[in-house]
């Protein structure tokens, strides 16, 4: 069995995994604090610390895994979509260590990626990986899209965002309340003490598939800036209520649309992905569908938010077809 060693860098986290076949051995994961302050990704802060982190992540990885860099077979790297310089410095980290090896190269699309992170197995238990043909929400700080799966690479996107993602509603909508960056995870803890209907915002109606979240976010700033006129204080009185009844309405609007993508495709096995996937919400949403007769397939925590792991099985995936990338590859920052 083959040792592959994956490279993420598309945004703010620098991150090597090694994987057996499918099955992990590490994922390593550096966050980069430095854009908290900043309430968003700063491109140059991003590309800076990749360059710091790369090296000792990858090291680390090795080890954790416990093999030496000469038993690798393969180097996979996020080619993109993603920030530019983040991206390139994954992708010259991966080209030199490749030809360095002696080994072949692999380019990963990210957002395949995330939905692949479902094929990552474990020795030490058993996972449940979807049947195709599957349907996947992959809802990220990025991208919001349904795409149906008929193999691992044939991905076809029948919805997406017209205007912000998931994650970004999430992100903005925290902005608006004063937490710091990436405020998903803080209203998804907020929501956990809040009334979900203390508070309504304007739903979108946009025709088919298509998602869009800006109305959202201008309803719940609308909101959130003349309830503050009355009450000075009015976030840190209902900070939980505003949480849980901005995250309903995310939920809700994804939800409504996957529901009618099942729908219409008559799929019945549904995933979800991405780092809006660790949402407690939208993980309990997903669950109910299985009362209903569907296979639903949740991602483990550390397959959710940016990670190697993914491109590492996804490089894998392409390692076994011997589709592998020349050393003149670059990346690039939109794609699917
Ligand atoms: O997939 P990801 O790590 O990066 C991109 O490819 O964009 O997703 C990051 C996004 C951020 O917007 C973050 O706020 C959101 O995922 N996120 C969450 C939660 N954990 C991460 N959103 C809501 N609830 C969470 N628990
Ligand atoms: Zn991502």
């Amino acid at each position: 069995m083959n040792y592959i060693l994956g490279i993420e860098s598309s945004c703010d986290d620098t991150s090597a995994a090694v994987l057996k076949g499918t099955a992990i051995y590490s994922n390593v994961i550096a966050n980069q604090s430095v854009h908290n302050a900043f309430g968003g990704v700063v491109p140059e802060l991003a590309s800076r610390a990749h360059q710091q982190n790369i090296i000792p992540v990858v090291e680390t990885a090795l080890h954790k895994a416990g093999i030496t860099k000469e038993q690798l077979s393969a180097v996979a790297f996020t080619r993109g979509p993603g920030l530019l310089g983040s991206l390139l410095v994954g992708t010259s980290f991966a080209k030199s260590f490749a030809y360095a090896l002696g080994i072949p190269l692999i380019e990963v699309n990210h957002m395949e990626a995330h939905v692949l992170a479902h094929f990552i197995t474990d020795e030490s238990k058993p996972t449940n990986v979807p049947k195709f043909p599957f349907l996947c929400l992959t809802v990220s700080g990025g991208h919001t899209q349904i795409v149906r799966m008929t193999s691992h690479f044939n991905m076809e996107i029948i919805g997406r965002t017209i205007d912000d993602a998931a994650g970004e509603a999430f992100d903005k909508a925290a902005k608006i309340l004063g937490l710091p960056y990436p405020g998903g995870p803080l209203v998804d803890k907020n929501a956990k003490e809040g009334n979900p209907n203390a508070f309504a915002f304007s739903k979108p109606n946009i025709r088919g598939l298509d998602y869009s979240f800006s109305g959202l976010k201008t309803s719940f700033l609308y909101t959130v800036r003349d309830r503050l006129k009355e009450d000075p204080a009015f976030i840190d009185k209902n900070l939980n209520d505003l949480c849980a009844s901005i995250q309903k309405s995310i939920i809700d609007t994804l939800m409504k649309k996957l529901v009618l993508a099942i729908k219409q495709t008559g799929i019945t096995n549904v995933a979800i992905a991405g780092g809006v996937s660790a949402n407690s919400g939208l993980r309990a949403a997903i669950s109910e569908l299985s009362k209903t007769g569907l296979n639903v397939f949740i991602p483990e925590f550390q397959f959710t938010t940016d990670n190697a792991a993914m491109i590492a099985v996804a490089g894998y995936f392409k390692f076994l077809k011997k589709d592998f990338a020349a050393l003149n590859v670059t990346p690039y920052s939109r794609g699917i």
